[in-house]
């Protein structure tokens, strides 16, 4: 099943509550809430506080991208503040496993981010305890960036190890995934479909999300 998991990142930061609402009606199933921290990526934007008031104006899963350094130490706050789903990137962690395992015992689903620049073969060992993989499609940093279609082949690489190997982790995508490229991640292997700029860039939200979703449930034949 396709799912399309809104990034905030685009959203009206003063409007927060009202831009999940409108993700949330074109159909949304997790908001997806982007954590810079101006050292890992050249960027910064939100940390536990932020979360803690998304948790309180809706009932999605939050899934919280963590594109921070030395994560360890922001977990137990993450946890605190009511986040569900928890990423980290496999460039910012020395120490992955644990930094997976201590996810895992806040309470929260874990997964791991590769940069475009990754190869996807480095989490093979991990694969079994992830509850996702995202396959970064643009750097990360910014929102509104062009898609670079060669991450696709990992994503298709990650579905076949899946399959092989009978393992359970979902394959997410973000960064890119737009009416022209939808199809093509979909196609892919993706089934947690990140979009910012395309849901909250230009006319409503709402709408924007419904068609996208659509365009992704015609792609995957659902
Ligand atoms: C980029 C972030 C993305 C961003 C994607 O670093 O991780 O989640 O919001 O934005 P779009 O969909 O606009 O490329
Ligand atoms: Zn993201």
């Amino acid at each position: 099943m396709v799912e399309l998991l809104p990034s905030i990142l685009s959203a009206d930061f003063a409007n927060l509550a009202r831009d999940v609402a409108a993700a949330e009606r074109g159909g949304g199933t997790a908001i997806h809430v982007d954590v810079m921290d101006g050292h890992f990526v050249p960027n910064i934007t939100l940390g536990p506080p932020v979360v803690s008031s998304l948790r309180k104006v809706t009932g999605l899963p939050l899934d919280c991208h963590l594109m921070i350094e030395n994560p360890d130490e922001f977990i137990p706050a993450f946890a605190e503040a009511g986040a569900s789903w928890v990423s980290v990137h496999y460039e910012a962690c020395r120490h992955l496993h644990r930094t997976l395992e201590l996810i895992a015992s806040h309470g929260m689903e874990p997964g791991v981010v590769l940069n475009p620049g990754t190869r996807a073969d480095l989490i093979l060992d991990i694969l079994p305890m992830v509850h996702h993989v995202l396959i970064m499609t643009v750097n990360p940093g910014f929102g509104g960036q062009k898609f670079i279609p060669f991450t696709l082949e990992k994503v298709g690489f990650l579905a076949r190890i899946r399959q092989e190997r009978g393992l359970t982790f979902r394959i997410e995508v973000d960064g890119g995934v737009a009416q022209d490229t939808i199809a093509a991640v979909v196609q892919a292997g993706a089934e947690l479909l990140v979009a910012g700029n395309a849901v909250f860039g230009s006319g409503d939200a709402a709408q924007n999300a419904a068609s996208l979703l659509e365009a992704a449930r015609r792609a995957a034949g659902e």
